[in-house]
Protein backbone atom coordinates (compact mmCIF):
# COMPACT_ATOMS: atom_id res chain seq x y z
CA UNK A 1 0.00 0.00 0.00
CA UNK A 2 0.76 3.45 -0.57
CA UNK A 3 1.54 4.99 2.69
CA UNK A 4 0.59 8.80 3.64
CA UNK A 5 1.22 10.56 7.26
CA UNK A 6 -0.66 13.67 7.45
CA UNK A 7 -0.53 15.96 10.25
CA UNK A 8 -4.38 15.58 11.62
CA UNK A 9 -7.33 14.00 10.94
CA UNK A 10 -8.59 16.82 9.04
CA UNK A 11 -5.72 17.12 6.66
CA UNK A 12 -6.69 13.58 6.15
CA UNK A 13 -10.35 14.30 5.46
CA UNK A 14 -9.40 17.06 2.85
CA UNK A 15 -6.68 14.89 0.81
CA UNK A 16 -9.49 12.31 0.87
CA UNK A 17 -12.30 14.76 -0.22
CA UNK A 18 -9.85 16.22 -2.94
CA UNK A 19 -9.83 12.82 -4.28
CA UNK A 20 -13.67 11.89 -4.19
CA UNK A 21 -14.47 15.20 -5.51
CA UNK A 22 -12.04 14.29 -8.76
CA UNK A 23 -13.76 11.19 -9.11
CA UNK A 24 -16.92 12.60 -9.00
CA UNK A 25 -16.18 15.27 -11.69
CA UNK A 26 -14.51 12.23 -13.86
CA UNK A 27 -16.87 9.67 -13.26
CA UNK A 28 -20.54 11.18 -12.11
CA UNK A 29 -22.05 8.45 -11.57
CA UNK A 30 -19.12 7.01 -9.34
CA UNK A 31 -20.49 4.03 -5.99
CA UNK A 32 -18.32 5.35 -3.08
CA UNK A 33 -18.07 2.61 -0.19
CA UNK A 34 -18.73 4.13 3.05
CA UNK A 35 -17.49 3.56 6.44
CA UNK A 36 -18.83 4.59 9.18
CA UNK A 37 -17.71 4.93 13.26
CA UNK A 38 -15.49 7.65 14.28
CA UNK A 39 -12.42 7.65 11.59
CA UNK A 40 -14.27 8.86 8.21
CA UNK A 41 -15.58 11.48 10.02
CA UNK A 42 -13.42 14.31 8.65
CA UNK A 43 -13.96 13.18 5.14
CA UNK A 44 -17.68 13.45 5.30
CA UNK A 45 -17.11 16.58 6.89
CA UNK A 46 -14.65 18.35 4.30
CA UNK A 47 -16.91 16.42 1.44
CA UNK A 48 -20.07 18.69 2.64
CA UNK A 49 -18.10 21.58 2.64
CA UNK A 50 -17.70 20.99 -0.99
CA UNK A 51 -20.95 19.64 -1.98
CA UNK A 52 -21.41 23.05 -3.99
CA UNK A 53 -18.36 21.95 -6.87
CA UNK A 54 -20.48 18.48 -7.57
CA UNK A 55 -22.85 17.41 -8.69
CA UNK A 56 -23.70 14.60 -6.41
CA UNK A 57 -27.57 13.30 -8.03
CA UNK A 58 -26.02 10.18 -9.80
CA UNK A 59 -23.69 9.22 -7.14
CA UNK A 60 -24.44 5.83 -5.43
CA UNK A 61 -23.08 4.41 -1.96
CA UNK A 62 -22.73 1.31 -0.40
CA UNK A 63 -22.00 1.09 3.82
CA UNK A 64 -19.60 -1.70 4.88
CA UNK A 65 -21.37 -3.05 7.78
CA UNK A 66 -24.99 -3.10 10.07
CA UNK A 67 -25.88 -4.64 13.49
CA UNK A 68 -27.83 -7.31 13.29
CA UNK A 69 -31.43 -6.95 15.05
CA UNK A 70 -31.44 -3.04 15.44
CA UNK A 71 -34.25 -1.65 14.34
CA UNK A 72 -32.80 0.63 11.39
CA UNK A 73 -34.21 3.83 13.02
CA UNK A 74 -32.42 2.97 16.04
CA UNK A 75 -30.10 6.33 16.28
CA UNK A 76 -26.98 3.79 16.46
CA UNK A 77 -27.92 1.82 13.74
CA UNK A 78 -25.56 2.01 10.82
CA UNK A 79 -28.39 3.25 8.39
CA UNK A 80 -29.27 5.89 10.80
CA UNK A 81 -25.69 6.91 10.84
CA UNK A 82 -24.78 7.38 7.20
CA UNK A 83 -27.87 9.29 6.80
CA UNK A 84 -27.38 11.77 9.23
CA UNK A 85 -23.42 11.69 8.73
CA UNK A 86 -23.48 11.09 4.50
CA UNK A 87 -26.41 11.31 3.06
CA UNK A 88 -27.92 14.31 4.58
CA UNK A 89 -25.07 16.44 4.85
CA UNK A 90 -23.83 16.03 1.04
CA UNK A 91 -27.99 15.71 -0.36
CA UNK A 92 -27.34 12.70 -1.75
CA UNK A 93 -30.08 10.56 -3.42
CA UNK A 94 -31.20 8.41 -0.66
CA UNK A 95 -32.40 5.46 -2.94
CA UNK A 96 -28.87 5.25 -3.69
CA UNK A 97 -27.54 4.66 -0.46
CA UNK A 98 -27.35 1.51 0.46
CA UNK A 99 -26.68 -0.59 4.13
CA UNK A 100 -26.70 -4.13 4.36
CA UNK A 101 -30.27 -5.02 5.72
CA UNK A 102 -29.98 -6.14 9.44
CA UNK A 103 -33.24 -7.24 10.14
CA UNK A 104 -33.88 -10.70 10.95
CA UNK A 105 -36.48 -11.56 8.63
CA UNK A 106 -34.60 -11.30 5.72
CA UNK A 107 -31.21 -11.97 7.27
CA UNK A 108 -30.30 -15.64 5.68
CA UNK A 109 -30.66 -13.62 2.23
CA UNK A 110 -29.26 -9.95 2.75
CA UNK A 111 -25.57 -10.87 1.88
CA UNK A 112 -26.45 -12.26 -1.19
CA UNK A 113 -28.81 -9.68 -1.85
CA UNK A 114 -25.99 -7.05 -1.02
CA UNK A 115 -23.39 -8.70 -3.21
CA UNK A 116 -25.97 -8.76 -6.04
CA UNK A 117 -26.68 -4.59 -5.29
CA UNK A 118 -23.18 -4.23 -5.17
CA UNK A 119 -22.54 -5.80 -8.67
CA UNK A 120 -25.55 -4.07 -10.29
CA UNK A 121 -24.58 -0.66 -9.45
CA UNK A 122 -21.09 -1.45 -11.28
CA UNK A 123 -18.75 -2.35 -8.10
CA UNK A 124 -17.29 -0.15 -5.49
CA UNK A 125 -15.27 2.50 -7.42
CA UNK A 126 -13.55 4.03 -3.48
CA UNK A 127 -13.89 2.23 -0.30
CA UNK A 128 -13.33 4.50 2.61
CA UNK A 129 -12.09 1.81 5.13
CA UNK A 130 -11.39 2.68 9.16
CA UNK A 131 -9.64 -0.19 11.00
CA UNK A 132 -10.41 -1.96 14.28
CA UNK A 133 -8.11 -1.72 17.43
CA UNK A 134 -7.94 -5.35 16.44
CA UNK A 135 -7.25 -5.40 13.07
CA UNK A 136 -10.50 -5.83 12.04
CA UNK A 137 -11.80 -3.90 8.45
CA UNK A 138 -15.64 -3.77 7.95
CA UNK A 139 -16.78 -6.31 10.91
CA UNK A 140 -14.71 -9.09 9.68
CA UNK A 141 -12.97 -9.57 13.06
CA UNK A 142 -9.53 -11.82 12.88
CA UNK A 143 -10.24 -15.32 11.49
CA UNK A 144 -12.21 -14.14 8.84
CA UNK A 145 -11.80 -15.68 4.89
CA UNK A 146 -9.93 -13.35 2.29
CA UNK A 147 -12.52 -14.70 0.45
CA UNK A 148 -15.21 -13.56 2.06
CA UNK A 149 -18.25 -11.76 1.18
CA UNK A 150 -21.23 -9.85 2.58
CA UNK A 151 -22.11 -12.43 5.80
CA UNK A 152 -23.59 -12.72 9.29
CA UNK A 153 -20.41 -12.02 11.88
CA UNK A 154 -19.85 -12.54 15.72
CA UNK A 155 -18.75 -9.24 16.85
CA UNK A 156 -15.36 -9.48 19.41
CA UNK A 157 -15.85 -8.78 23.07
CA UNK A 158 -12.83 -5.92 21.86
CA UNK A 159 -15.24 -4.65 19.13
CA UNK A 160 -18.33 -4.21 21.25
CA UNK A 161 -15.83 -2.78 24.37
CA UNK A 162 -14.80 0.01 21.64
CA UNK A 163 -18.09 0.87 20.17
CA UNK A 164 -19.91 0.85 23.53
CA UNK A 165 -19.49 4.73 23.94
CA UNK A 166 -22.14 4.47 20.88
CA UNK A 167 -24.51 2.76 23.26
CA UNK A 168 -26.12 3.23 27.10
CA UNK A 169 -24.02 0.35 28.14
CA UNK A 170 -22.23 -2.09 26.44
CA UNK A 171 -24.79 -4.82 27.03
CA UNK A 172 -26.41 -2.94 24.30
CA UNK A 173 -24.10 -3.02 21.59
CA UNK A 174 -25.48 -5.96 19.30
CA UNK A 175 -23.72 -9.11 19.33
CA UNK A 176 -24.06 -9.88 15.45
CA UNK A 177 -23.67 -7.92 12.49
CA UNK A 178 -23.80 -8.41 8.62
CA UNK A 179 -20.89 -7.07 6.87
CA UNK A 180 -19.20 -6.92 3.74
CA UNK A 181 -16.71 -10.18 3.43
CA UNK A 182 -12.71 -9.56 2.83
CA UNK A 183 -13.18 -10.68 -0.54
CA UNK A 184 -16.60 -7.94 -1.49
CA UNK A 185 -13.77 -4.94 -0.16
CA UNK A 186 -11.09 -6.52 -2.24
CA UNK A 187 -12.70 -5.51 -5.35
CA UNK A 188 -13.14 -2.22 -4.92
CA UNK A 189 -11.05 -0.22 -7.10
CA UNK A 190 -9.63 2.07 -4.94
CA UNK A 191 -9.19 1.31 -1.38
CA UNK A 192 -8.62 4.18 0.83
CA UNK A 193 -8.03 3.15 4.71
CA UNK A 194 -7.80 5.85 7.63
CA UNK A 195 -6.43 5.74 11.07
CA UNK A 196 -5.94 7.67 13.77
CA UNK A 197 -4.33 7.79 17.00
CA UNK A 198 -1.48 5.83 19.05
CA UNK A 199 -4.63 3.04 19.81
CA UNK A 200 -4.11 2.43 16.13
CA UNK A 201 -1.17 1.77 15.66
CA UNK A 202 -0.67 -2.03 15.77
CA UNK A 203 -3.28 -2.34 13.87
CA UNK A 204 -1.56 -0.28 10.91
CA UNK A 205 1.74 -1.82 11.51
CA UNK A 206 0.41 -5.26 10.84
CA UNK A 207 -1.84 -4.46 8.12
CA UNK A 208 0.97 -2.50 5.69
CA UNK A 209 3.78 -4.40 7.01
CA UNK A 210 2.94 -7.70 8.42
CA UNK A 211 2.36 -11.03 7.22
CA UNK A 212 -1.02 -11.69 5.23
CA UNK A 213 -2.83 -13.62 8.02
CA UNK A 214 -6.61 -13.89 8.59
CA UNK A 215 -5.75 -12.74 12.44
CA UNK A 216 -5.16 -9.89 11.36
CA UNK A 217 -7.82 -9.04 8.54
CA UNK A 218 -6.68 -5.20 7.42
CA UNK A 219 -3.23 -7.39 6.10
CA UNK A 220 -5.73 -7.96 3.11
CA UNK A 221 -4.90 -5.15 1.87
CA UNK A 222 -1.33 -5.99 0.21
CA UNK A 223 -3.29 -8.17 -1.94
CA UNK A 224 -5.07 -5.32 -3.35
CA UNK A 225 -3.31 -3.23 -6.06
CA UNK A 226 -4.09 0.54 -5.06
CA UNK A 227 -4.70 0.17 -2.15
CA UNK A 228 -3.77 4.18 -0.01
CA UNK A 229 -3.08 4.11 3.79
CA UNK A 230 -3.78 7.66 5.33
CA UNK A 231 -3.05 7.91 8.89
CA UNK A 232 -1.48 10.51 11.63
CA UNK A 233 2.03 10.42 13.35
CA UNK A 234 0.71 8.37 16.18
CA UNK A 235 -1.21 5.70 14.24
CA UNK A 236 2.16 5.49 11.84
CA UNK A 237 4.36 4.91 15.30
CA UNK A 238 4.81 1.40 14.79
CA UNK A 239 5.92 1.70 11.13
CA UNK A 240 9.30 0.57 10.56
C1 LIG B 1 -17.24 0.86 10.30
C2 LIG B 1 -16.41 -0.35 10.33
C3 LIG B 1 -15.31 -0.56 11.30
C4 LIG B 1 -14.64 0.71 11.77
C5 LIG B 1 -13.59 0.35 12.84
C6 LIG B 1 -12.93 1.60 13.40
O1 LIG B 1 -18.18 0.76 9.24
O2 LIG B 1 -16.67 -1.18 9.54
O3 LIG B 1 -14.35 -1.39 10.68
O4 LIG B 1 -14.03 1.35 10.68
O5 LIG B 1 -14.23 -0.33 13.86
O6 LIG B 1 -13.87 2.37 14.09
P1 LIG B 1 -13.57 3.86 14.51
O7 LIG B 1 -13.41 4.63 13.22
O8 LIG B 1 -14.79 4.33 15.24
O9 LIG B 1 -12.33 3.85 15.32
Amino acid sequence: AEVIIVPSAEAAGSLVADEIVSLIAAQPNAVLGLATGSTPLPVYRALSERRDEMDLSKVSGFALDEYVGLPASHPESYRSVITREVVEPLGLNPEFVHVPNGALESISHAGDDYEAAIADAGGIDLQILGIGTDGHIGFNEPGSSFASRTRVKTLTEQTRRDNARFFDSEDDVPMHCITQGLGTIQRARHIVLLAFGAGKARAVAGAVEGPLTASLPGSSLQLHVRATVIVDEAAAAELR
